[in-house]
């Protein structure tokens, strides 16, 4: 099989890259960097031993995108290129919802036009909202998302569920990740966020490497068994092999379906904290802060249905992951700058 990863040179993107190439696959990877570096990708290709075809593109290029179409023989695309600052996204909506709703229309659009009607899509647990109720399985109801990043999520399951509908030919894999984190064994690719990092983990990785002098912590009141938020964290390597594991679905025929892609294990900052202390011997300075506007009290998957249907389950525990994040931040302290 052929797989076309759009988004590919990112964080989750050049781990799935990896897991394609291992399990016998052929990736190509569109990307326009926005948020990327090219090295990833020299990266992905030291650790299997194999090229990456690479095309330095925009989804929003159509005549960009007819000619990876016209040139490759893609059999099916997992689709990862989209902003997903969430604060970002409440400073700049137009620039989201153009960036993932026009991209990933135009890239359907390509895709239909060249018979190739095989998607997964990187959706989130954010589309569940303030869930209606924990563990979150994927019948729980789609709620209000408190931004327009997680709208767009929402937005586009909807859209390509629509697609699907009108034509059976497609099979569209939504996939739910709740909260990735960790980095290959290598310790070579990882998350590389620009500027401060918003996310939990990073933030606790440049805390530890010397670059942040402590950690906020976002409220100590919520209705937790510390008062502090509590989620899912998911190792990337383990997101990735659930990607494989899709497109062997895909492969017996999809149609339509949605999985949750989490450990089912919610875990509150200051557990991560401690985690991350005990798996890698660096302590973690942080103090309490205010509430973040929009953060829930807890979010954590029941991953039952990915486990029977495709067969994937999470093989790595919260020290596995914290200690994989700290081996690439320690090896990269300014990430692919270095
Ligand atoms: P990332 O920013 O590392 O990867 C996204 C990639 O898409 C980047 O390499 C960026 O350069 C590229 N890109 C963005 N817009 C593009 C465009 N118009 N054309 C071509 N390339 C474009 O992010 P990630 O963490 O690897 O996330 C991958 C996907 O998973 C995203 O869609 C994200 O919304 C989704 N997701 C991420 C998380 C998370 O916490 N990391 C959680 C749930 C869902
Ligand atoms: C985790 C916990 C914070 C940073 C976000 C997106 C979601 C998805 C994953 C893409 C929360 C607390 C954080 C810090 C802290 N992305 N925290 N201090 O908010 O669960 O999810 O990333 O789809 O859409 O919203 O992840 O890592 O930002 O926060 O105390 O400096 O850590 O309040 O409880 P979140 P996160």
């Amino acid at each position: 099989m052929k797989i076309l990863v759009t988004g590919g040179a990112g964080f989750i993107g050049s781990h799935t890259v990896v897991e394609l190439q291992q399990a016998g696959m052929d990736a190509v990877v569109v990307d326009n960097l926005c948020n990327a570096s090219e090295k990833s990708l020299q990266r992905v290709e030291a650790i299997t031993g194999k090229k990456v075809p690479f095309y330095k593109t925009d989804i929003l290029d159509r005549e960009g995108l007819e000619r990876i179409f016209s040139t490759e023989k893609i059999d099916a695309v997992i689709h990862f290129a989209g902003l997903k600052a969430v604060g970002e996204s409440v400073q700049k909506p137009w620039e989201y919802y153009q960036n993932n709703i026009t991209g990933t229309l135009t890239l359907v659009d390509v895709m239909r036009k060249h018979g190739v009607k095989n998607i997964i899509f990187s959706s989130s647990a954010t589309v569940y909202g303030n869930p209606a109720f924990i563990p979150i399985t994927e019948e729980c109801p789609k709620g209000q998302c408190t931004n327009p990043y997680g709208w767009t999520k929402s937005m586009l399951e909807q859209i390509l569920t629509d697609i699907q509908k009108a034509d059976p030919e497609w099979n569209v894999i939504l996939l739910r990740y709740f909260n990735p984190i960790g980095a290959h064994k290598s310790g070579t690719i990882g998350e590389n966020p620009n500027g401060i990092p918003n996310n939990l983990m990073p933030y606790i990785t440049q805390v530890a490497v010397g670059k942040l002098k402590e950690l906020g912590v976002f409220g100590n009141d919520y209705s937790t068994p510390d008062g502090t938020g509590v989620r899912d964290y998911i190792h990337v390597l383990d997101l990735a092999a659930g990607h494989v594991k899709a497109l062997k679905m895909i492969e017996e025929k999809a149609g339509l379906k949605i999985y949750n892609l989490g450990t089912g294990v919610g875990y509150s900052v200051l557990d991560m904290v401690k985690n991350f202390e005990d798996a890698t011997g660096v302590k973690i300075p942080y103090v309490i802060r205010d509430r973040r506007p929009g953060d829930i009290d807890a979010c954590y998957a029941d991953a039952s249905l990915a486990k029977e249907e495709l067969g994937w389950e999470a093989q790595y525990g919260i020290k596995e992951m914290c200690a994989d994040s700290w081996r690439w931040q320690k090896n990269n302290p300014n990430g692919y700058e270095d």
